[in-house]
């Protein structure tokens, strides 16, 4: 079998190591507080999101011995409010020949009482060549989790596809389960297969989606496909990768698409009404949606993407979440916002009204806090937030009145990281009189939501110690009023 080191499980680690991990991960201060990491390792994609048995189940691709992409494993935490979790055993370990090289991405829905964990374990020959099984794993309500006997439940790739086909998707409509598999034509183009079944362990392959109006030939992997409705909307979000930055869209390595409309799972065709990028900002990927305790339908996505070196890699720790995102539509557009549960974090409020001339600087000690600025311009033109700042580097998030921009721009930050794919994001927004700005700083990572979420963007920031300054500037007067809360910590490490 083709082994490297970074092939290893977690069972062949000794105490040791492991408590060397644990140690150099504990104390890096840019580890968040109430965003979903790694105690040690490398996190990746979200998996196995559910609310099941009174507690919402948060699964993650984890690698365990440091800041790579390796054998990957289902860590596991646990919480009953969405905010408040506990790290719980180790769900999947790959420890099968049907997952030699890592259990990778999928999904999880509740049949029969069990919670059913889809994935697929990943196979590989040499450096290049690989094949994908489906798999099945089952959490009983005890929280025991077990690897289907039978596994795997599809063996290999369909014809005509290579071996990238993986991240299945689980969900029913009538009387069968449907499964989405993100694949690759053996043309190197990007699609999404689909599986049938009655019971959730014996599928049939039913063929490809079709997306009518939709280039057939949008990048080289389609990742992660994702099937949500909300309102009588279907949704279909997915993470292709290979596409090329049209104008201020898809400007990252890998990007995350949706489409709107009419699913016909029978005919295999969904029909697009509308298409949109995901996200406004830079890290932001692998999406996964699930219904959450009121049956609020919920989102999380990796907050990084693709394999680069981030500052955070020398302490043998990498990546987060993004806080859960409640979804909404308005306009035939997702709107996001943090799920209603980030109340429960709140500790000391401030709230300050006041006329910025030019300049204002809000009292702030930390970053880890939620921030809600309302900015009435006036007479400005141009304005905004310059985040974690001090005299020596800021997070700047301006709105320039005539171009009806929003730009993020953390350019002049001093811990530069994934460069190669520029340090500002621009989207257009209708920039009335007044924005609403709500801001989540969690130490390393900022989700800046616009107007209710109408623009969202995702970033990593590695801050220095000093910088944890908010200001606000305008080229004019303005008004403005903050409400600030610092929070509490949600996970422990
Ligand atoms: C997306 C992804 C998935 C895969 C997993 C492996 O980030 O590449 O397609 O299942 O990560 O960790």
């Amino acid at each position: 079998m083709y082994k490297e080191e970074k092939y290893r499980t977690i069972l062949e680690a000794t105490d040791e190591e492991l408590k060397y991990l644990r140690d150099k991960a504990l104390n890096d201060r840019w580890k968040p507080i109430y965003h979903v990491h790694p105690q040690y390792g490398l996190l990746n994609d979200p998996n196995g999101l559910a609310y099941y048995n009174g507690y919402y189940h948060l699964f993650h691709q984890w690698y365990p011995f440091g800041s790579i992409h390796g054998m990957k494993h289902w860590a596991h935490l646990k919480s009953k409010n969405l905010v408040e979790w506990t790290r719980e055993d180790v769900a999947l370990i790959p420890t099968e020949s049907y997952e030699s090289h890592g259990a990778y991405s999928g999904t999880a829905i509740e049949i029969d009482g069990d919670l059913f964990l889809y994935y697929t374990g990943n196979v590989k020959y040499d450096k290049e060549r690989r094949n994908a099984n489906q798999c099945l794993a089952i959490m009983d309500n005890n929280g025991k989790v077990v690897k289907y006997k039978d596994n795997p439940l599809i063996e290999g790739v369909p014809k005509g596809y290579t071996g990238h086909v993986r991240d299945p998707k689980v969900f029913k409509i009538k009387d069968y389960y449907y499964m989405l598999l993100g694949a690759q034509r053996e043309d190197l183009t990007g699609a999404i297969i689909v599986y049938k079944s009655k019971d959730g362990f014996q599928w049939d392959i039913c063929g490809e989606l079709h997306i009518s109006n939709f280039d057939n030939d949008f990048g080289y992997m389609w990742e992660c496909p994702d099937y949500l409705n909300i309102d009588g909307k279907d949704i279909l979000v997915f993470s292709p990768q290979g596409i090329e930055p049209d104008g201020e869209n898809y400007k990252n390595l890998f990007n995350v698409v949706y489409v709107l409309g009419n699913l016909d799972i029978d005919n295999l065709e969904f029909t697009v009404e509308s298409f949109h990028e995901f996200e406004n900002g830079f890290d932001f990927y692998a999406t996964q949606s699930f219904k959450g305790r009121e049956k609020q339908m919920l989102l999380l996505a990796w907050a990084g993407l693709g394999e680069f070196k981030y500052p955070t890699d020398k302490n043998m720790w990498t990546h987060c979440l993004t806080f859960p995102r409640e979804l909404s539509l308005k306009n035939n557009k997702i709107i996001q916002k943090p799920a209603k549960e980030l109340e429960l974090l709140r500790d000391e409020k401030k709230s300050e009204k006041g006329i910025c001339n030019r300049f204002f600087k809000v009292e702030n000690f930390n970053n880890t806090y939620e921030l809600d600025i309302n900015l009435d311009r006036k007479s400005s033109n141009i304005f905004g937030v310059n985040l974690v700042s001090s005299s020596e580097e800021k997070l700047v998030l301006e709105f320039n009145k005539e171009s009806c921009i929003v730009t993020l721009d953390r350019s002049n930050m001093k811990n530069i990281f994934v460069e190669e794919y520029g340090s500002v994001r621009k989207s257009k927004l209708h920039i009335n009189q007044n924005i609403k700005i709500k801001v989540l700083m969690d130490n390393s990572i900022a989700e800046i939501f616009i107007n209710d979420g109408d623009v969202v963007f995702t970033t990593r920031i590695f801050p220095l110690k000093e910088s944890t300054g908010i200001e606000i500037f305008s080229d004019d007067l303005i008004d403005f009023h903050y409400d600030k809360y610092t929070l509490k910590r949600g996970i422990l490490d």
